[in-house]
C-alpha cells in the first residue's frame, strides 16, 4: 500500500486533482493543510456512508460520496418505517439507491429488517399465525426483492437493552420468542437471500463493555441455536470520552468469533450527552475525537482481511448528520469526516492518516 505522501505526489503529478477533497484547507491558525486521498482508495476494504434519496440529486454530496466511499447504507429508506405501509410495500426510495450503488459501481448494504422500534403499530392485533405469516413474509420480500444487490444485511438491530442488562422486550419478542423471534428472522432472511452476510447490529457495544459483553454472548446463543449469523455489526456512534483501549479491545473479542466485522454508523460527536458540565475546550475534543476514531479505524485495519467487511460512516458532510437534525442539533458539532463545504474535518483527517498507515 502507498503511504499518505506518496499517493499526494504521485496524483499531483498524475494530474488526478479532482479526486482531492481539501486542496485549499486551512487549520485553525490559517496554515493551508494538505488534501487528503480519496478514502475508498486507501482503504483495504469497503468504506461505507449512509444515503437519503434526497441527497442523491445534491451535486455537492455526490461527487464526495463518489470520490471517497465505494458502498452505501440507505440511511432509513429501507426500514420497515418506510417500506411497509397499510396499502403493502413501498420500495421505490431502496430501490432508487441501489440503482445508484448500481450506476456507480458501488456496493450496497441493507438496513434492517428486524427493529424494536420498528413494525409495532402494523403487526398489532394479529392473530399469532397472522403474526408470523407477515413477519415471514416481510423478510422473504424485502430480503428477496435485494437478493444480488446488497452484499449484507442488518436482520436485527439494537437486541441488547440499553444499559447492556439483558435483551429489550418488545412486541417482536413477546410475539415469537426472545431468541427464537432473532432465529427466524435470520432462517428467513437466509432462505431469501442465500449469499448475503447475515449481521446482528447493535450500538454502544464499545462505550458501554457491559453492553458489548452482553451482546457477544447473544452472538454466541444465536450460533448455538443454529441461526445463520454471518456477521457482527457494531454501530459505533462514539463516546469520545471513553477510555483509550476500550474500542480496540471490543473490536478485538467481536473477533474471536472469526465472522467478518462491520464498524456500521459510524459518527463521533463531540458534544457531552447527559447533564455533566462541559468545560472542555475545542481543541480538547477535536482531539478526544482523533484519539478514539483513529483507534476504531486502526482495529479494524488490524484485523484479517476477511473479516473487514467494511467502515460505514453514518454520513457524509458534518451537516448530512442524523446528529445536526432536531432535537440533537446545536449548530456546531462535527461528528463526520467532512464539513458543509467538502473539506475534510479533522476526524476525516484522522481516518486518512490511520488508512495511510
Ligand atoms: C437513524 C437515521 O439516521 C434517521 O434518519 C432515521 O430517522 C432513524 O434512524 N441506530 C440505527 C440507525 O440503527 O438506523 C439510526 O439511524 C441511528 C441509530
Amino acid at each position: 500500500m502507498i503511504s499518505r505522501r506518496q499517493w499526494i505526489q504521485g496524483s499531483a503529478a498524475l494530474g488526478v486533482a479532482p479526486l482531492l477533497a481539501g486542496c485549499s484547507a486551512f487549520d485553525d491558525g490559517g496554515t493551508p493543510q494538505p488534501p487528503i486521498p480519496a478514502l475508498k482508495d486507501i482503504a483495504p476494504f469497503p468504506m461505507g456512508t449512509c444515503a437519503m434519496t434526497g441527497q442523491l440529486d445534491d451535486p455537492a454530496w455526490s461527487r464526495l460520496a463518489l470520490t471517497h466511499f465505494n458502498q452505501i447504507t440507505p440511511e432509513w429508506e429501507m426500514k420497515m418505517e418506510y417500506i411497509l405501509t397499510p396499502d403493502g410495500y413501498r420500495f421505490d426510495a431502496s430501490d432508487r439507491i441501489a440503482d445508484f450503488c448500481r450506476a456507480h459501481g458501488m456496493h450496497m448494504h441493507g438496513t434492517t429488517l428486524v427493529w424494536y422500534s420498528q413494525g409495532e403499530e402494523a403487526f398489532r392485533g394479529l392473530s399469532p399465525a397472522d403474526f408470523r405469516r407477515k413477519f415471514d413474509d416481510y423478510i422473504a420480500t424485502v430480503a428477496g426483492r435485494y437478493r444480488g444487490k446488497v452484499r449484507g444485511w442488518d436482520v436485527v438491530n439494537e437486541a441488547v437493552a440499553e444499559d447492556g442488562n439483558g435483551l429489550r422486550a418488545h412486541h417482536w419478542s413477546e410475539a415469537l420468542g426472545k431468541i427464537d423471534h432473532m432465529v427466524r428472522a435470520f432462517e428467513q432472511a437466509r432462505l431469501a437471500d442465500a449469499e448475503a452476510v447475515l449481521f446482528i447490529n447493535d450500538y454502544n457495544l464499545e462505550n458501554n463493555p457491559a453492553k458489548g459483553d452482553t451482546f457477544l454472548r447473544l452472538v454466541e446463543r444465536l450460533l448455538k441455536a443454529g441461526a445463520p449469523v454471518g456477521g457482527i455489526g457494531s454501530q459505533s456512534h462514539l463516546d469520545i470520552e471513553i477510555r483509550e483501549g476500550q474500542i480496540g479491545r471490543f473490536i478485538q473479542q467481536a473477533a474471536q468469533f472469526g465472522l467478518p466485522i462491520h464498524i456500521s454508523e459510524l459518527d463521533a460527536s463531540l458534544k457531552r450527552e447527559g447533564g455533566m458540565p462541559d468545560v472542555r475546550t475545542v481543541s480538547k475534543k477535536i482531539s478526544q475525537q482523533t484519539d478514539r476514531v483513529k483507534e476504531l479505524t486502526e482495529s479494524f485495519y488490524a484485523l484479517p482481511a476477511n473479516q473487514r467487511y467494511a467502515l460505514t460512516l453514518w454520513g457524509v458532510r458534518d451537516t448530512d448528520s442524523w446528529l445536526r437534525r432536531p432535537p440533537h442539533d446545536d449548530g456546531k458539532d462535527s461528528p463526520l469526516a467532512f464539513e458543509a463545504s467538502g473539506q475534510p474535518t479533522a476526524m476525516g483527517r484522522a481516518i486518512a492518516d490511520s488508512l495511510s498507515g
